[in-house]
């Protein structure tokens, strides 16, 4: 048996155990060695855990114990994981991780680091929870030029859309219950402000082009300025709301990379991606689309994913599976207010409808006015053509010049 520690028993963590434990023949099976948790790390007590001697408030017992060849960082948070996992590939041992938070700050320099030890670091379970995405990226779908990575990324916020869209039930009370089902982070602000598909985004857009695209430089926005009006005006134009991430390689060779809503038309195949589901769609040279689809957040949908990646470990003690990035700067993203596409916005005026519109063509250039049964008198919504987003500032801000409000304004997705 190979013996292995868990670092954080939280959700992801009690996971990763269960499913050790209760697969262990299979396990066995396909690793040829076995793999038995040695020691389980939290500062927490769980004085009912049918296993008390493999808890630990220690990280020294599992940094110097020889034994123990594989960990599972599933803490989450930069700190003081990163310490963790540089000491711990430092010393030899493998570690795999939830954690994409740390691979999306410091992927480069702890893969960097787990190649000089001849150790691996395994990271499948920081995207798309139980979606298998991270191997196929790097191997299966090896041999193509990725021209384009978009998808529904966080469980969380999809789930909340949903609940919107299908029972008009609250923004509070559908991310409650995502809380309650144990799919947000310890501060949901991360789901709800696009942090966390950002740093998602930003770990698929390293692997795909080999240089480290740093969450700080994916154009992040949430979904807390989605209003049930826009959701309406969506499905008027043929389409849904979702967060999407999305990275494509410009033909300047620069990564259009952002985050934020999006109008996605029904004939796409992210629009019926819903509940806590993620669906990431991958363009290649050679594939063509090829779409991954499956519960993206969740206890044991993530621990899978933890515990393949412990087993490639087992499997591959003494070689390295390659995957790797160097590390990158803002020059290989284009900058956000260059790039461009066609953009939703409703509007609101002391004007008719008909005046709004005519005024916005002055403005934007052509526009095509989205028609909703019940819509507000004073509003009205349209949607532009493909325009630099610089442009498009400049033709809002003159819009509200002329006592037009701008009340929401989301992208069109070319998906
Ligand atoms: N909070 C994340 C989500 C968990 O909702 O997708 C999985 O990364």
């Amino acid at each position: 048996m190979v013996q292995a520690a868990v670092m954080g028993y939280g959700v992801v963590g009690s996971g990763v155990v269960e499913v050790i434990m209760e697969h262990s023949d299979s396990i066995k099976r396909r690793t040829k060695e076995g793999i038995e948790v040695k020691y389980i790390l939290d500062i927490r007590d769980f004085p009912d855990s049918p296993f008390p001697e493999k808890f630990t408030k220690s990280f020294e017992d599992i940094l110097n114990d020889d034994e123990v060849k594989v960990v599972a960082e599933v803490m989450g948070g930069v700190n003081p994981a990163y310490d963790f996992t540089r000491k711990l590939l430092e010393s030899g041992k493998s570690v795999v991780t939830s954690n994409k938070e740390l691979v999306a700050t410091k992927g480069a320099e702890l893969l960097r680091i787990a190649k000089e030890h001849n150790v691996n670091y395994l990271f499948e379970a920081s995207v798309g929870g139980g979606i298998p995405i991270i191997r196929p990226l790097s191997q299966c779908l090896a041999a193509n030029d990725v021209i384009e990575v978009a998808g529904i990324l966080n469980g969380t916020t999809n789930f909340i859309l949903t609940k919107m869209i299908r029972e008009n039930m609250s923004f509070e009370d559908a991310l409650a219950m995502a809380q309650k089902l144990g799919y947000a982070e310890r501060n949901p602000a991360a789901d709800v402000e696009g942090h966390d598909a950002g740093r998602k985004i930003s770990i698929l857009a390293s692997l795909v082009y080999g240089k480290h695209v740093y969450p700080d430089y994916v154009h992040t926005q949430g979904i807390t300025k989605i209003t049930l009006q826009d959701v309406a005006y969506a499905s008027a134009w043929g389409g849904v709301i979702k967060l999407i991430g999305q990275v494509k390689r410009l033909d300047d060779g620069k990564l259009d990379i952002t985050v934020e809503p999006m109008f996605i038309s029904g004939d796409s195949q992210l629009s019926g991606v819903d509940d806590v589901f993620n669906g990431i769609l991958v363009k290649g040279d050679a594939t063509g689309d090829v779409v991954f689809y499956g519960k993206g957040a969740g206890k044991l949908p993530t621990a899978s994913a933890v515990v393949a990646d412990m087993m490639d470990c087992v499997k591959h003690l003494q070689k390295r599976k390659y995957l790797e990035w160097t590390d990158g700067d803002a020059d290989v993203v284009k900058p956000y207010n260059e790039t461009s596409y066609a953009a939703y916005y409703r509007v609101s005026g002391m004007i008719s409808e008909d005046q709004m519109l005519k005024m916005a063509e002055e403005c934007f250039g052509e526009v095509k006015p989205i028609a909703l049964s019940g819509a507000k008198p004073s509003e009205t919504a349209f949607c532009t053509g493909e325009m630099v987003v610089a442009d498009q500032e400049k033709a809002a801000a003159k819009l509200e010049e002329s006592g037009i409000e701008i009340l929401s304004k989301i992208r069109i997705a070319d998906l």
